[in-house]
């Protein structure tokens, strides 16, 4: 393994790349960056923001390196239907991990804020429902959390079954 390869807008993807690299022992890059330090073809993890669905980025790191595993970070519910749809939606041929980063609109701009705004909106009273009806589950108490007051849900933790998995 050269590196972990990540995208990140606000942080959270930036900071599981962050954990993932020292607990592999490798250095992390933005792709700009990766450029000028590894070869193509190298072997890497990738790791990117989840923008509508789209794995922001991957498209082409997957064209330059060889990838081991792909981390899809979003604020989202973490399970297998998730990354079955992410897996079909990016056309990502390896092994693929969806983990919960965070929400902070602070730091969203233009666009991303205008979408995450409108999100909001639908989105924030159909889970308060659902609160009310104890039907949801830790994740997406999390995730309406986050919608409302922006959080974090970033821990080395989480990362486990992606260790377990680069061990076999
Ligand atoms: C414009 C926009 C669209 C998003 N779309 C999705 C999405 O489709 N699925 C998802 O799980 N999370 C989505 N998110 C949430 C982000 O993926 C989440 O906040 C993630 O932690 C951002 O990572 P970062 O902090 O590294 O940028 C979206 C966020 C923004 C701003």
């Amino acid at each position: 393994m050269d590196a972990v390869v990540y995208v990140s807008n606000a942080g959270h993807t930036g900071k599981y790349a962050e954990l993932l690299a020292k607990k592999l022992s490798v250095p992390l890059y933005p792709p700009d960056e990766a450029k000028g330090k590894i070869k193509k073809n190298s072997e890497i993890i990738f790791m990117g923001w989840v923008r509508k669905g789209k794995i922001t980025g991957y498209k082409k790191a997957a064209k330059r390196y060889r990838i081991k595993a792909v981390i899809a970070v979003g604020m989202g519910i973490e399970g297998e239907a998730v990354e079955e749809g992410l897996k079909i939606k990016n056309h990502v041929k390896e092994p693929l991990f969806y983990l919960q980063g965070g929400m902070n609109q602070s730091l969203l701009k233009g666009r991303d804020a205008m979408i995450i705004k409108q999100y909001k909106n639908t989105m924030v009273p159909r889970l308060e429902e659902a609160a009310k009806a104890m039907e949801l589950d830790e994740a997406k108490r999390n995730m309406l959390k986050m919608l409302k007051d922006g959080g974090n849900a970033v821990t080395v933790d989480r990362l486990q079954r992606i260790m377990e998995f680069l061990r076999k």
